[in-house]
C-alpha cells in the first residue's frame, strides 16, 4: 500500500544487460564552475545568468528569422546584441572561456554589419552548436544546484522544538508505519492513538510550506479537504473495526500526501544533496 514512498529514489548507476555478468556502469558528472553561484539568488538579487541565457535565445531567433528574410537592419540590430550578450558567456564565469566560439560571434556580427546574410546563418549554426554542448554538459545540474528549492536549511517548528527536515520526515515515516502495523494486527488503540500524532505532524509540516510559498494553494493541494478526507475516512474504519478498508484509506492517503510532495519536492533535493551534500 505505502509503495508509492519507494517511487522516489533517485537512480544515480545504471544497470547494463547483456554481458553474462551483470555490471554497473558509472557515469561521470562535470560539476558548473562555482563561479556560477554569484548569478543565482541568494549571491545576487536576481537569476541573472538565467535571464542572460533567456536573452540569448531571443536574440539568436531574431538573427536567424532577419538573416532568412534578408532584412539588412534587423539582422545588424540583432547580430550586435547577440554577439555582445554571447561575449559576457565567458566574463560572467571565466571557467567557462573553452566552452565558447567567440570565434564565431566576431564572425556574425560583422557579417550581420556587412548583410552577408549566407555567413551570418553559418556562424549561426555554430554558435548554435556551442549551446548545445554546454547545456548537454551542465544544464540540467546547473537547475539543480541552483534553482531548486534548498531543504537542507529547513526546520519543523514541532512540540516546542526545531526538527530538521530530514529527521522530521523519518518521523512521519515512522508514524505512518505505525499505523499500518497496528491496523494489521488488530491493534486499534494504537492505530488511534499513532493517527492522532501523525495528524499533529502534517500540521506542524504544513506550517513550514509558508517558508517558501506565499500563497496557500499548494499547502492546500497535499494537505487540504480531499486529504482531511481521507484521513477521517481512515479515523472511522479504525473505530469501526475494518481493517482492510483502513488500509486502502492509509495507502491512498500516503499517495494524497507523502508521494505527491515527494514527486514536487523530494527528487530534485536528493539530487541536490547528491550533487552538493550538506552534513547535519
Ligand atoms: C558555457 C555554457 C553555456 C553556453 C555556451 C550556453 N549556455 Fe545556455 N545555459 C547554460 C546553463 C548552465 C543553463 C542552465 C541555467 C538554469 O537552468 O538555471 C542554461 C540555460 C539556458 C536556457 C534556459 C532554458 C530553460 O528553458 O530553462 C536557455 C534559453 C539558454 N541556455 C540559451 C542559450 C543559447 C541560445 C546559447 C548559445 C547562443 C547558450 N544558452 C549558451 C549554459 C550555457
Ligand atoms: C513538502 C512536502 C513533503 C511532504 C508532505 C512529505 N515529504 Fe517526505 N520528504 C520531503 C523532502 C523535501 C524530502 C527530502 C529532504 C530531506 O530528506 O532532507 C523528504 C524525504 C523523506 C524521507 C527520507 C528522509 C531521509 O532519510 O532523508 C522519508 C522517509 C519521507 N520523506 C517520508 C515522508 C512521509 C511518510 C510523508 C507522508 C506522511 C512525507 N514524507 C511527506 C518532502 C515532503
Ligand atoms: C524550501 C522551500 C519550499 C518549501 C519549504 C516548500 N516548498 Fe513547495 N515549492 C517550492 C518551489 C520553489 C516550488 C516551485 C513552484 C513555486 O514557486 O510555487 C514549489 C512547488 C510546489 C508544488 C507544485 C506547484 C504548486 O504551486 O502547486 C506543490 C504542490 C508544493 N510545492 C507543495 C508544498 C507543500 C505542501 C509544502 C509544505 C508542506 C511545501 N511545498 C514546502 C519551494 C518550497
Amino acid at each position: 500500500m505505502i509503495k508509492p514512498l519507494l517511487l522516489a529514489g533517485l537512480f544515480i548507476l545504471l544497470i547494463t544487460s547483456g554481458t553474462a555478468q551483470a555490471e554497473t556502469e558509472k557515469i561521470t558528472l562535470k560539476m558548473p564552475p562555482a563561479s556560477l553561484a554569484q548569478w543565482y539568488k541568494p549571491a545576487n538579487k536576481r537569476q541573472v545568468w538565467l535571464h542572460t541565457m533567456f536573452r540569448l535565445r531571443r536574440e539568436m531567433q531574431a538573427v536567424k528569422e532577419y538573416a532568412r528574410q534578408k532584412d539588412a537592419a534587423g539582422t545588424k540590430k540583432w547580430g550586435q546584441r547577440l554577439a555582445k550578450s554571447y561575449r559576457s558567456i565567458p566574463e560572467m564565469v571565466p571557467e567557462w572561456r573553452s566552452e565558447v566560439r567567440l570565434d564565431w560571434a566576431d564572425i556574425l556580427e560583422s557579417a550581420a554589419q556587412q548583410g552577408h546574410f549566407k555567413k551570418v546563418l553559418r556562424a549561426h549554426d555554430k554558435l548554435d552548436a556551442s549551446c548545445n554542448l554546454c547545456h548537454q554538459d551542465f544544464q540540467a545540474l546547473a537547475a539543480a544546484l541552483y534553482r531548486s528549492p534548498d531543504f537542507s536549511s529547513q526546520q519543523v517548528a514541532f512540540k516546542g522544538r526545531t526538527v530538521h527536515y530530514h529527521k522530521f520526515m523519518e518521523l512521519l515515516s515512522n508514524t505512518l508505519n505505525r499505523i499500518k502495523i497496528a491496523i494489521e494486527d488488530q491493534r486499534p488503540q494504537i492505530a488511534k492513538r499513532s493517527l492522532k500524532q501523525l495528524k499533529t505532524q502534517l500540521h506542524a509540516l504544513g506550517e513550514n510550506c509558508s517558508q517558501c510559498h506565499q500563497d496557500t494553494i499548494p499547502k492546500e493541494r497535499i494537505l487540504g479537504k480531499e486529504t482531511q478526507k481521507l484521513l477521517k475516512g481512515l479515523s472511522e474504519s479504525i473505530r469501526d473495526h475494518q481493517p482492510k478498508q483502513a488500509g486502502r484509506f492509509l495507502g491512498k492517503a500516503a499517495v494524497a500526501i507523502c508521494a505527491r510532495c515527494h514527486g514536487v519536492h523530494r527528487t530534485l533535493s536528493d539530487l541536490r544533496q547528491f550533487l552538493a551534500p550538506v552534513q547535519f
